[in-house]
């Protein structure tokens, strides 16, 4: 995969998007190899956590790779979108295994857009992050619309996308785009703690989590609905068995599926 570096830390994969020269830009190949390398790692029972990021200290993505797209004519911008949030953004989100976007720079346009599909976001402390769209002519078109109001709030969403501003790190903190700050030097470490706090944990139940919180997101999908569904389906589970066993004779569990 000639835009992408995969590495296995542990049980955790980190993909690095390595497009330093153009500040890892998402251009068409890069999307389709980031989707088959998120594809297979999900498919991995041994990758219990997956980080994505940048290459370079500059840039975690600075962007949809604007030279691809500029003399598209409608169809093709639509095509672009869907093909994008169908086999990336939406597969991110979708994803059983636990991602975790570790942003090193800029992620502005496709790269927040990249960024908030995944379940969580560290950040170091020279991120600056934004939809510029509007300063382009358009609008973000994978999924940032969305997923900035669910996650920021309509009127933080609606203020960084008509201003095109960036923000820095500890404002995305404040306003619960990212989930820690910390150094660069200290990212993927700061990610790597999280997941191998995960590790110890069920994955069938952090995956049944992932399509629950997924369902109230979902259009004519009710969310509680699909807790009391994944929450009944998890008393079926190895996992299930030996979690509450194990509470119960003041051991740790050690769960099956792991
Ligand atoms: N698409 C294509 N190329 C991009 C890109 C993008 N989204 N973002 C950066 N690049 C390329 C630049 O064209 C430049 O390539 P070149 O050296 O061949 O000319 C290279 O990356 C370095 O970028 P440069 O603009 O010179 O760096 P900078 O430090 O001066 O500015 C940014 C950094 C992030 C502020 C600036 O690159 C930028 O505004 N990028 C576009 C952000 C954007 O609008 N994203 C939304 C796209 S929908």
């Amino acid at each position: 995969m000639s835009n992408l570096l995969i590495e296995n830390k542990g049980n955790t994969q980190v993909i690095t998007i390595n497009r330093p020269s153009k500040l890892n830009a998402l251009n068409k190949a890069t999307i389709q190899e980031l989707s088959a390398a998120v594809t297979a790692a999900d498919k991995d029972l041994t990758i219990k956590a997956i980080i994505l990021t940048g290459s370079g200290e500059k840039a975690f993505v600075a962007g949809a790779d604007i030279s691809e797209f500029n003399t598209f004519e409608v169809e093709q911008a639509k095509e672009l979108a869907k093909m994008g949030q169908d086999i990336l953004f939406d597969l991110i989100e979708k994803c059983e295994t636990p991602v975790i976007a570790a942003i090193n720079g800029f992620a502005l346009g496709g790269g927040l857009e990249l960024a908030m599909s995944c379940h969580m976001r560290v950040a170091s402390s020279n991120a600056r992050m934004g939809l510029p769209e509007v300063s382009l002519g358009v609008i973000p078109g994978y999924g940032g619309t969305q997923r900035l109001a669910q996650l920021a709030g309509k009127g933080k969403a609606f203020e960084l996308m008509f201003t095109a501003g960036m923000i820095k790190a500890e404002e995305a903190l404040s306003c619960g785009l990212v989930n820690h700050v910390v150094e660069q030097d200290q990212l993927i470490e700061k990610c790597l703690e999280i997941c191998e706090k995960m590790s110890k944990n069920s994955s069938v139940a952090i995956a049944a989590a992932i399509r629950a919180v997924n369902g109230g997101y979902k259009d004519g999908e009710n969310g509680f609905e699909t807790e009391i569904n994944e929450f009944a389906k998890c008393f079926a589970t190895g996992d299930f068995k030996e979690g509450t066993t194990a509470f119960l004779e003041k051991r740790k569990a050690i769960f099956p599926n792991n």
